[in-house]
Parts: structure tokens; C-alpha cells; sequence
């Protein structure tokens, strides 16, 4: 079978394969690469499990040949944490609970963070149009939206008011 080559730089490192016209993103990232937290759902471009960032912008990587993202910047959740330190959208997930089994957690916390870099304190509806078309089967959404609004400036009045409850308590 053909092959051709593939530059693209992922989580910061720039990497040279040589792969068939038809290999996916996502198999590149997951076989190739070895980087097995972006997830594959449906596979057909419907549940967002593996979105991952090109060019910054959120991507389906099962509906992405590799080979048209060519020359680009891709970041995986693996890229997310710097010196061991989580994301504050990771640590938000975490601690707000927004986890279940964690098969969406990766394309969730991608497509926020794009969301983030974009708009740094979106509204409910924003998060809500980023994250349309991100399906998580364990069914957590409010908390997905509390962690999201969480690490980003939205959450302030909420922040503010915890330890006052607290104190009533
Ligand atoms: S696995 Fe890509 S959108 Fe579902
Ligand atoms: S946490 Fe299980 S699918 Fe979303």
C-alpha cells in the first residue's frame, strides 16, 4: 500500500510518519502515537468523545484524515497538564465531580478548552453551544457545565457565595 508522509507537531513534539492516504487522526493519535486518551465513540463524527484541538479550534479526529492536517499543531488532553500540574479545566472536572466513567471527560475538556482560550468567562448557553454535540452517556451534564463555568471566570458569584453557606451551615 502507498504511503505518505505526515509532519505535524502533537503536544509540543514535532512528529514524521509515514502512513496510508485513508489513516484517521484519531488512529494516528492512538496507534501511532500510542495516545489513548483521546477516545473513539461512535467513530462516524456524532458523539465528540474524540475531539482533540487543530490549530487551537476543536476537531473530530475520526472525521479527520491525518493527512489533511499536515503541517499542523495538535493538542491531545496528554498536552493539557504543564510540570505535573493539571489543567484548570481538568482539576475542575475533577473536583466538581464532572467525572463518571470518563469516556467523554478528554472531548468535553478539549472542546472547553478552546471555548476558554476563546471567550474566557462564556455564559451557561456559550458552554452549552461548545459542548452540543458532546454526548456523555453516564449523563452528567450539570456538572459538566458547573466544572466548566468553574475554571473559567464565571463562576466567581458562585465561588463567592460557598463559604458563606458554608458558615450558615
Ligand atoms: S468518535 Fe469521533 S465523534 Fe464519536
Ligand atoms: S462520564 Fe461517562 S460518558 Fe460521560
Amino acid at each position: 500500500m502507498k504511503k505518505y508522509l505526515l509532519n505535524i507537531t502533537v503536544n509540543g513534539r514535532e512528529e514524521d510518519l509515514e502512513i496510508p492516504a485513508h489513516r484517521t487522526l484519531l488512529e494516528v493519535l492512538r496507534e501511532d502515537l500510542g495516545l489513548t486518551g483521546t477516545k473513539e465513540g461512535c467513530g462516524e463524527g456524532v458523539c465528540g468523545a474524540c475531539t482533540v484541538l487543530v490549530d487551537g479550534k476543536p476537531a473530530r479526529a475520526c472525521l479527520t484524515l491525518a493527512l489533511e492536517v499536515e503541517g499542523s499543531d495538535i493538542t491531545t488532553i496528554e498536552g493539557l497538564s504543564k510540570d505535573g500540574q493539571l489543567d484548570p479545566l481538568q482539576d475542575a472536572f475533577v473536583h466538581r465531580g464532572a467525572v463518571q466513567c470518563g469516556f467523554c471527560t478528554p472531548g468535553m475538556i478539549m472542546a472547553s478548552k478552546a471555548l476558554l482560550e476563546e471567550n474566557p468567562c462564556p455564559s451557561e448557553e456559550d458552554i452549552k453551544y461548545a459542548l452540543a454535540g458532546h454526548f456523555c452517556r453516564c449523563t452528567g451534564y450539570a456538572k459538566i457545565l458547573d466544572a466548566v463555568k468553574a475554571a473559567s471566570g464565571s463562576d466567581g458569584a458562585k465561588r463567592d457565595a460557598e463559604p458563606a453557606e458554608r458558615a450558615q451551615r
